[in-house]
């Protein structure tokens, strides 16, 4: 079967990685979280004491350091060079400061062309803000992820409590869409449907009829 590039965006909590997750399981497909490369970023900048708003010091960051991935059975692991720090880049310290990070042009110029590299690879998930409208523009299938605000905290909500992550609910939701309004405000690759994404509100919806609804929509194209 033809092996195409499946483009999965939208706002915080949405579900993206769960189901870019599922997806690439199933299709043996290299999945790429690349929220994920941004928080690393974030988590090293906060660790090297530098300013979010020195556009110039994280992009030497992006060049002086690693940011790979490494799939297991269970869990996609992030390392930065050789040091594991997937469960650290979901802190709220990290969390709170990524959108910042991330809207620098240079910091992104960097990203999206380590990310363009693995989604050349083909067969690939990919996850994000700017996915199908910067990275993959060519992807064959476009999806735009959306649901209410108060699910999408009640989501992250659940999640922080079964980590362990102490949170307040009130303070999560408005810090989600604190993140939601930085991400689509930017002036370099804003947090946008892209015109040929297709819009699933999963308000309401679980995990696995989330998953159905982007089959349905993969397999118009394989
Ligand atoms: O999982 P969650 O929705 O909390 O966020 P994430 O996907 O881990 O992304 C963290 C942050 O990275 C976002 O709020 C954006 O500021 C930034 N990001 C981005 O600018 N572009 C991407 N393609 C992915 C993430
Ligand atoms: O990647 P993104 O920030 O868009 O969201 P996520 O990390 O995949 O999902 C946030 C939380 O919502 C996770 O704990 C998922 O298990 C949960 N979720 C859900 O309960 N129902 C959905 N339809 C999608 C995600």
């Amino acid at each position: 079967m033809k092996k195409i590039s499946i483009a999965i965006d939208g706002p915080a909590s949405s579900g993206k990685s769960t189901v870019a997750k599922i997806l690439a399981k199933k299709l043996n497909y290299i999945y790429c979280d690349t929220g994920a490369m941004y928080r690393a970023l974030t988590y090293l900048a906060i660790k090297k004491n530098i300013d979010f708003e020195d556009e110039k010091a994280l992009s030497k960051l992006c060049l002086e350091h690693t940011i790979s991935f490494k799939q297991t059975e269970k869990e996609q692991l992030v390392f930065i060079d050789q040091i594991e720090v997937t469960e650290a880049i979901r802190q709220p310290d990290v969390t709170n400061a990524v959108s910042i990070v991330a809207k620098h042009g240079a910091v992104r110029e960097k990203m999206v062309e380590l990310q363009q590299a693995i989604g050349r690879t083909g067969g690939v998930v990919m996850d994000g803000r700017d996915i199908g409208t910067a990275v993959l523009p060519d992807a064959e299938v476009k999806i735009f992820l959306v649901a209410s605000v108060t699910e999408r905290a009640e989501r992250r909500f659940k999640e922080n409590q079964e980590k362990g992550i102490k949170t307040d609910f009130e303070t999560l939701k408005k810090e989600i869409e604190h993140r939601d309004f930085l991400d689509s405000t930017r002036e370099v690759s804003p947090l946008k449907q892209a015109v040929d994404a297709v819009k699933i509100d999963t308000t309401g919806m679980n995990i696995e009829e989330v998953v159905t609804a982007i089959e349905a929509v993969i397999s118009t194209e394989v």
